[in-house]
């Protein structure tokens, strides 16, 4: 079995790519089983402030994006970046962190999990925290202003998956972890405009536990974008880190996975292509 997933990321509300994409997907004919939006979908000042109003347009126009792409395939799961809105993140007291494997869709995926085929599970954990240049912060984060505060998601999210309720996951379970900031220290949340001093726009609690043997066991992929200028991919042990650079200047990743009988985790990563398309301008 195999499943072919779109992985769009940083959109930035560029609908004219949004559009560019999809016409070159209807003109090749591509197969695709999911579509995976990994955050900054509207383009939202970084701001705990906004009315009501303000909030109410930019989630208008995250809605926008991720309807658009209902068009192209059905399944479409999504997390918000630090360029979407606080309500994007409120999980509500009633809503469940299990996700059923059919939601309605587009579905929002921060900290969430569901299933998206047998044995292949899908965590989402939106949003950023900040950039630091030589140890100085150089951005801010949103909506976590700190480490910290991501760190306490990040365990919400990933502790009763992988270290606490050991019947979470089947042995031959595998997992796509999808995040909007990519661990710390990877190539792919590194920036390197100045190669002496790089940013670390990425988070590194993700990375301590991303490196784990438990989180390795079944851990097969985390995606991520907000680090515009490090596209590609690396390895942290046996698992791919994949950023396919922002959508909004044209980028994006085809991925497949294939199951193999036999094996745990039961899905690998077959193919990783990064594409990007003409320059609109
Ligand atoms: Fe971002």
């Amino acid at each position: 079995m195999e499943l072919v997933i779109l992985h769009v990321t940083d959109i930035h509300n560029a609908l004219e790519r949004v559009e560019q994409l999809k016409s070159w997907l209807a003109s090749g004919n591509h197969k695709l089983d999911v579509v995976l939006i990994s955050g900054d979908i509207a383009n939202a000042p970084m701001d705990w402030n906004l009315t009501a109003e303000q909030e109410e347009q930019y989630q208008k126009d995250l809605q926008v994006v991720v309807d658009s792409f209902t068009s192209v395939k059905s399944r479409v799961y999504f997390i918000p970046g630090n360029h979407d809105v606080l309500p994007v993140f409120k999980v509500g007291e009633d809503s469940p962190p299990l996700v059923p494997s059919n939601p309605p869709f587009p579905c929002n995926m921060h900290m969430k999990r569901t299933t998206i085929a047998p044995n292949l599970h899908l965590l989402g954990l939106g949003g950023s925290v900040p950039g630091y240049q030589g140890g100085e912060m150089i951005w801010e984060g949103f909506p976590y202003r700190n480490y910290s505060e991501m760190d306490s998601d990040v365990h919400k999210l990933l502790d009763p998956v992988f270290f606490e309720d050991t019947s979470c996951l089947a042995a031959n379970d595998a997992v796509i972890l999808m995040t909007h900031v990519g661990p710390a220290e990877s190539d792919t949340s590194y920036i390197r405009e100045d190669p002496q001093k790089p940013i670390v726009s990425g988070n590194k609690e993700l990375m301590k536990l991303i490196a784990t043997e438990k989180m390795q066991r079944h851990c097969v992929l985390n995606i991520h974008g907000h680090s515009h200028f490090s596209p590609g991919q690396c390895v942290v042990g046996k698992t791919r880190i994949l950023n396919p650079g922002p959508l909004q200047d044209g980028c994006y990743g085809l991925y497949t996975l294939r199951q193999r009988a036999g094996h745990s985790p039961s899905w690998e990563v077959a193919s990783v292509c990064f594409h990007t398309l003409p320059s609109t301008s």
